[in-house]
């Protein structure tokens, strides 16, 4: 166990290692500091237990109370050494196996876990257990392996089995047995891991995020693939599991997600609103769930996660489903837990996504929420006109995506002019609100620029104050009904010497500006995807100009599995 990179526990390892056996979590800091001592594994007081968990216990400071009055003693300020505390308490007092000592003291714990628990006694057997952390099992020859995720399982196996909450699995090299938290056994059948969409090489490109924004265009391709049906101009779900009639029935719809996938779904409320003209709106998935939400049977749900694990989504569906509602995902890693909770919904197939910060999926999520909207729209008042339109609008976003990848250097120029600002502003009306927020997320994650994203609207209420000439200003102004109040909102920056950044479609824009960024024009519904691509590169280059760690921002997990 060790604070840092990887590299640093290899360097304290012994080169010969005659163990069989093994555990380890990289985790992200959220109890107590990054240290040695914090690292997981942990143990009890005798060191004879060991293990990882991954969530978080909420009763731990009872379960402490409990434990400190057997007279056991605590190292660390972890919920995770509780759980070690406990087991190595009840494996001891009361003896049988270790997986049924696992399974007791489970009963006893509220909380989330993915955890695998050794003991010195038991060489060559783990015991795995799962409640709302994801937990694989991977089965090889005569090995078995444990992962909370099954990108790190394709270098050793394919045959994979998924735990489900609740469940407890004893491991040896030869075989597994799985039990409920009643202790009935249960079987479970392997399923197989699609290596290509698990896995990922940065390739030639110097970070994944870059490779991820060049991918857009294929992410755009792929979520299209066999979805479009150009005889009715409409789209084709094969998942929705929802007949015209029920879709129909639907008086509203309500789309859910948390960071980027957030903001993807506020820009397809958007979308949805407009084409298919049903009241659609968003919220953050941990705002909605402590709400004590009214589920209505009339609104259909969505919940956006490019993981599918992202924990406060996940305990949203299960929200909306225990009282009585339909939610639809809209997720990228198949088999995920939100996929399989929602049961029906829309796959992105985008590729595995391995930098923190969400790029091709947030694409590929518009997409398939346009998508969706074509759907919806077509089956309400939508003329077959206009979704032709929009069906060829899509098909063209592939290639308007590559030709504006191949504008990455003039990008680049505009981040380095503005790198050495320590905030900036991104403002747009309507769904390029949404965009100044993905805009504004991007910049400060890569770059650690403090960046705010404001209607551009709210601007005279008061951010306008903060305008100076260090800080810079990006404003989203499509070719459309608004045009005119955003030319009005860049000259109020203007004229308190703020740098402006233009992303517009004419050849120029009747504003002054420090810089204009014309991107090509698509349907007007459509506008955002390929406004987004100079928003990216900013960010991404302006990281770089920075010195930041652009696939691992400081601070932040690829996938929040716990609340
Ligand atoms: C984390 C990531 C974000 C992501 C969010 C939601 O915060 O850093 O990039 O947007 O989780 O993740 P999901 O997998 O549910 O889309």
């Amino acid at each position: 166990k060790r604070a840092g990179p990887l590299a640093v526990l290899r360097e304290a390892l012994p080169k010969r290692n005659a163990a069989s056996t093994g555990i380890g979590h990289t985790r992200w800091a959220t109890h107590g500091e990054p240290n040695d001592q914090n690292a997981h594994p942990h143990s009890d007081e005798t060191g004879a237990l060991a293990l990882v968990h991954n969530g978080i216990v909420e009763n731990a400071a009872d379960l402490k109370r409990y434990l400190e009055s057997r007279g056991h003693q605590f190292q660390t300020d972890t919920d995770s050494e509780v759980l070690a505390v406990l087991i190595a308490d009840e494996y001891e007092q009361e003896g049988g196996s270790l997986a049924d000592a696992v399974r007791r003291s489970l009963v006893r714990v509220s909380g989330t876990y993915g955890l695998i628990v050794v003991h010195q006694d038991l060489p060559g057997e783990l015991v795995a257990a799962r409640n709302g952390s994801p937990v694989l099992i991977g089965v090889g020859d005569r090995e078995r392996y444990v992962a909370s995720d099954a990108a790190a399982l394709v270098p050793y196996t394919r045959q994979v089995l998924y735990l489900e909450d609740g469940e407890i699995a004893h491991l040896t090299a030869k075989g597994h047995e799985i039990q409920d938290l009643s202790a009935a056994r249960t079987e479970r059948d392997t399923a197989v891991i699609d290596a290509e969409a698990v896995l990922a090489s940065r390739g030639d490109h110097a970070h994944f995020t870059l490779k991820e924004i060049f991918e857009q265009p294929e992410a755009v391709e792929r979520v299209l693939r066999g979805r479009i049906d150009r005889r009715f101009n409409t789209a084709h779900f094969g998942g929705l599991n929802l007949s015209a009639r029920e879709l129909l029935a639907f008086k509203r719809v309500k789309l859910l997600g948390c960071g980027s996938a957030a903001i993807a779904a506020a820009i397809g409320a958007h979308t949805i609103e407009q084409l298919a003209r049903i009241p659609a709106d968003a919220e953050s998935a941990a705002e909605f769930r402590y709400r004590n939400p009214i589920i209505d049977p009339e609104t259909l749900y969505f919940a956006i996660s490019q993981s599918g694990e992202t924990f406060d989504t996940l305990a949203a569906v299960q929200e909306i489903q225990r009282k009585g509602g339909t939610v639809l995902g809209v997720i990228n890693v198949v088999g995920s837990s939100i996929a399989r909770e929602c049961g029906a919904g829309v796959y992105l197939h985008a590729g595995p996504e391995i930098a923190v910060v969400s790029t091709k999926t947030f694409v590929s999520t518009l997409v398939a929420l346009s998508l969706f909207a074509l759907y919806l729209g077509r089956m309400r008042d939508v003329s077959p006109a206009v979704g032709e339109q929009l069906v060829e609008a899509l098909v063209a976003l592939p290639g308007q995506l590559e030709g504006l990848l191949e504008r990455e250097a003039e990008f680049a120029a505009v981040a380095s002019a503005c790198a050495g600002f320590d905030r900036a502003y991104f403002v747009g009306r309507g769904a390029g609100y949404g965009l100044a927020q993905e805009g504004a997320l991007k910049l400060k994650e890569t770059s650690y620029i403090h960046a705010e994203a404001y209607p551009a609207s709210e601007l005279k209420h008061g951010p306008l104050a903060l305008i100076d000439p260090e800080t810079p200003t990006f404003a989203i102004v499509p070719d459309d009904e608004l045009l005119a109040k955003n030319l009005a909102t860049l000259a109020e920056v203007k004229a308190r010497k703020g740098p402006v950044i233009a992303i517009g479609h004419g050849s120029t824009l009747d504003a002054p500006m420090d810089h204009y960024l014309q991107v090509p024009k698509s349907h007007a519904l459509l506008d955002p995807i390929l406004m987004l691509v100079p928003l990216q590169l900013i960010a991404y280059h302006a990281a770089l100009a920075r010195g930041a760690d652009v696939d691992r921002p400081r601070n932040l997990a690829k996938s929040v599995t716990v609340e």
